[in-house]
């Protein structure tokens, strides 16, 4: 992706491997200070997926498919091993189950070597920037000249290596010089949009403004809005979709006012094994990071909070999914992405 740097233009993909070390931009210093964070084992990625120095699901896949490149080398440990502590890190990102499952599919269960592994890794990584930027190819026609779009959450290169998901097909689009503006949610608690999907946007020359999060209806009901693109954490076979907190409350009032709601996601993020939404996992984060803004407390001393990390939008609020393979309607998934098996 592209980072804007001291008045230089860099190139970075969110998470890669370099010799036996994996590095990561870290998000959470960003916009205010670019850092690379180094891990040395499959530990130090798990602790980067837990503390969201990475997040965004096929993001967080690469990250735990790197980690298992890692634990290849480390003397100490075995590929299970070290797949059950990256699995342990985040529940609902259902790409993190996915790149497991596929370098263990790729390096066997008896030992790996180290080349092995970590071109299991670097090849799962290459297929996700691939499919993303398809992503980006079979969504940007979804985009018109003069449009505005609202995002929620960061579902940008950030959260998937390169490309992004929601932001692929209007990287493209502006690629292809289509002049359109973007809403982004703020998304609080963790300001994924204010901080990471206006930085990127930025970066891009893609003019965008920062909304807090429930003034999305106020600008629907105006007609302000003409489309709605989000990602998603996991995606189950009926086509509920689990995304970021917030986003079934845009999906309800994008149907409402009549604005099409897309997810884009890879096939990556679908999972074959759960029938319906209510099954899918939520994770509940610490409430402290609803009872501070960056850092600072903002509510009295001994008041609790709670803080879902996502929600589940129904397929009935869902106009299609933009992956790989095509823009599907939900009911279409069932012949598609879900009726034979996954070669990636
Ligand atoms: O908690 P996060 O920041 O990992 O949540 C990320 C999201 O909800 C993204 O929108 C989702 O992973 C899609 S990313 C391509």
């Amino acid at each position: 992706m592209k980072v804007k740097l001291g008045g230089e233009i860099k190139n970075y993909p969110a998470v890669w491997l370099k010799d036996d070390v994996v590095k990561f931009i870290d998000q959470r210093a960003l916009p205010h200070e670019f850092t690379i964070f180094e891990a040395r084992s499959y530990q130090d990625v798990a602790e980067a997926i837990n503390t969201m120095i990475v997040r965004g699901a096929p993001a967080i896949g690469v990250a735990a498919a790197y980690g298992m490149a890692l634990a290849a080398r480390q003397p100490d440990a075995s590929l299970e091993s070290a797949s059950e502590v990256l699995f342990a890190t985040r529940p609902t990102a259902y790409d993190l189950d996915f790149a497991l499952n596929y370098m263990k599919d790729a390096c066997g269960t008896e030992s790996v070597s180290a080349e092995k592994a970590a071109e299991a890794a670097r090849s799962y990584a290459d297929k996700i920037i691939e499919r993303c930027k398809k992503i980006g190819e079979n969504g940007e026609g979804l985009i018109k000249d003069g449009m505005n779009i609202l995002t929620h959450c960061n579902a940008g290169a950030l959260a998937t290596v390169e490309y992004g998901t929601a932001l692929a097909p209007m990287r493209l689009a502006a690629g292809k010089g289509k002049k359109f503006f973007v809403y982004v949610d703020e998304t609080r608690p963790r300001l994924q949009g204010a901080k990471l999907t206006a930085w990127e946007l930025n970066n891009e020359d893609i003019p965008c403004a920062v909304i807090a999060d429930n003034a999305a209806g106020y600008y629907m009901k105006n007609k302000d809005i003409d489309i709605v693109i989000t990602g998603a954490d996991r995606i189950a076979a009926l086509g509920d979709a689990a995304n970021k907190i917030g986003t079934y409350e845009k999906a309800v009032l994008a149907k409402e006012n009549g604005i099409p709601f897309y997810i884009a996601a890879p096939v990556s993020t679908f999972d074959a094994d759960i029938q319906k939404g209510e099954d899918i996992p939520i994770e509940n984060r610490d409430p402290e990071e609803v009872l501070e803004l960056d850092g600072r407390k903002i509510t009295p001393e001994g008041v609790d909070a709670k803080n879902p990390a996502f929600d589940v939008t129904p397929a009935k609020y869902i106009e299609g999914f933009i992956t790989e393979i095509g823009i599907l309607k939900p009911d279409q998934l069932k012949d598609t992405i879900f009726s034979k098996k996954i070669s990636f």
